[in-house]
């Protein structure tokens, strides 16, 4: 069965909610809360150890009840049974869409055509465990038969952002191993890695679903070059183990049969680091950890599946993230996690959101003239108070913004814990709230002043900025996969509402193609006809090289 394919702005729901929208959009959330004790209690879901209060956005009960008439009115119910079923929900690459089956129990059943393909996933996952220990434990050991101290994530977009990101959140649970990440075709990335190296002692895994693409197959063939310089040929079986779908592409690069960690079509990159593809991820904390992130994630696609949309933590946060985009026509939204450990977690949503949701054309190929994928972007707290955070405040963009905070630190120092939770109530507090010109004023010595007069509108903050406060027991590799797989959830449904394709990404193919044609014409004494600035820029770079 294909995805339903409904304009969301022939619906009935979508023209309540236009006209809703006159009535509501000069509405200050103070008012809304002052008229409604329980407003927070309304608006709060509480879920295992997530609770997630939305009462901080410019909604009503009548708001809230129209966007969850709108995603009954684009069928989302039967899209999320499509999506978890393993129909072929990618329809422009002919494919399901079934990351949902790489955390699933040992004993369920998904099947892609007729297959059932949880046993393959547990396979792999039993051949990640089994590799993961022998490395962890040292019994797996390098050309000169000293164990591995290091690991290097060879990959890009999916097959490193994902893997790159929960390493970082996670290096609170991380054992001995030190972990790189080589991403960049910038070949100054890979040698500032190179310089950190011991070639006995590093393992490299090589990930690309496809084993094209031009950056990790650079790096691999630069770090390949560079371990065989002090090792010979078959001591790359040792060193070197590649996540991909393209298996013989990976054999002919000279790997290992046996060093082969495969995966399935059926798996986006941008969703992929419950696969083997999150095999650094296994390494640097564990298999056991990384059972319990794909647990977590399991327990959030239960959630997503089973619950009342209502009280569905993802759709709720989509369609209120739709209600601002597509009715206040905010731009963007922040990501803003007060934990250090998720330093790259806006990073990582960037592809997820961005990759999935930027399109323009709907599910009849026809261009769209609705606004689709948001723009995100965020920065840990406190820090990005101290960046960017005036702007959100006093600026003229509306920015919603979801506000992530764990109750506990790990490390147990209550006191900045105390700090660092303080600052991210106050902040949400702040900008619901704002500063008016009595509360204002009333910091002056001389309110009445000429001073204070001046000073009065610049101090002024209007409030009414909207926010989710997501707030969770203890940032855990269990908690970390409920997080991503809300997100994940929260794409498909803005994907299934904005009835496009969200599993493609053919808007990241046409640079690829140009870039290997101009690579050859840096070594071509012509030039194929480009744009006067482009072949301008391309000379340039050849008369100085
Ligand atoms: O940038 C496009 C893209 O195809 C992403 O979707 C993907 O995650 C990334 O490139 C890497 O692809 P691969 O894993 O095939 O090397």
């Amino acid at each position: 069965m294909a995805l339903p394919n409904i304009n969301p702005t022939t619906t009935d729901s979508w023209k309540r909610l236009q006209e809703h929208f006159k009535t509501v959009k000069d509405v200050h959330m103070k008012d809304l809360f002052a008229q409604d004790k329980e407003r927070a209690n309304k608006f709060t879901i509480k879920w295992d150890d997530f609770y997630v209060d939305f009462s901080k956005n410019r909604i009503t009960e009548e708001t809230f009840n129209y966007l969850l008439e709108l995603a009954d009115a684009v069928k989302l119910k039967d899209a999320i049974k499509s999506q978890f079923s393993g129909e072929v929900i990618n329809q422009t690459e002919g494919r399901a869409v079934l990351h949902t089956a790489l955390r699933a129990p040992k004993d369920s059943e998904c099947h892609v055509d007729v297959v059932n393909v949880i046993p393959e996933v547990y396979q792999v996952k039993q051949k990640i465990e089994g590799f993961t220990n022998e490395v962890v434990n040292g019994d797996r050991k390098g050309f000169t038969g000293k164990a591995f101290t290091d690991v290097v994530n060879i990959g890009i977009g999916g097959s490193d952002l994902g893997p790159a990101m929960v390493v970082d959140a996670l290096q609170y649970y991380k054992n001995h191993l030190t972990t790189h990440f080589v991403s960049n075709v910038d070949g100054d990335h890979v040698n500032e890695v190179i310089k950190k190296l011991n070639p006995e002692t590093t393992l490299f895994v090589v990930v690309s679903k496809t084993f094209t693409t031009q950056e990790t197959l650079s790096n691999a063939n630069t770090l390949k070059d560079w371990f065989l310089k002090s090792a010979s040929e078959d001591a790359i079986a040792k060193h070197f183990v590649a996540v991909s779908t393209n298996i013989q592409s990976v054999k002919s690069f000279g790997i290992d049969e046996n060093n082969i960690f495969p995966m399935w079509d059926w798996v986006g990159g941008r969703f992929s680091l419950w696969s083997a593809v999150g095999l650094t991820i296994s390494l640097a904390v564990g298999y056991t950890n990384f059972e319990s992130l794909l647990h977590g994630a399991n327990k959030m696609d239960d959630h997503f599946k089973n619950e009342d949309f209502k009280t569905n933590i993802p759709v709720v946060l989509a369609l209120i993230s739709i209600w601002y985009n597509n009715f206040f026509k905010a731009e963007s939204e922040a990501v803003i996690p007060y934990s250090q450990y998720l330093n790259q977690f806006a990073t990582y949503l960037q592809q997820g959101i961005m990759e999935s949701n930027g399109k323009s054309v709907d599910r009849n190929g026809d261009s769209i003239d609705y606004e689709t994928g948001t723009l995100i972007w965020g920065e840990p707290g406190t820090n990005s108070q101290h960046a960017f955070f005036q702007l959100i405040h006093q600026g003229t963009k509306l920015i919603p913004a979801d506000f992530i905070g764990f109750t506990k630190s790990l490390h147990g120092n209550q006191d900045h814990q105390d700090k660092l939770i303080s600052n991210f109530l106050a902040q949400t507090e702040a900008l619901l709230n704002g500063k008016t010109e009595d509360e204002v004023l009333s910091e002056f010595k001389n309110p009445l002043g000429e001073e204070s007069q001046k000073l009065l509108p610049f101090k002024v903050f209007k409030g009414n900025k909207p926010t989710n406060t997501i707030f969770i027991n203890k940032l855990s590799p269990e908690s970390l996969g409920k997080l991503i797989a809300m997100y994940e959830h929260k794409i498909f449904v803005q994907g299934i509402i904005w009835n496009i394709f969200s599993y493609d990404q053919f808007g990241v193919e046409l640079g690829k193609q140009l870039a290997s044609k101009i690579l050859k014409e840096f070594n071509n004494s012509t030039i194929s006809n480009h744009d006067s600035s482009t072949t301008n820029l391309l000379n340039y770079y050849k008369d100085l090289v």
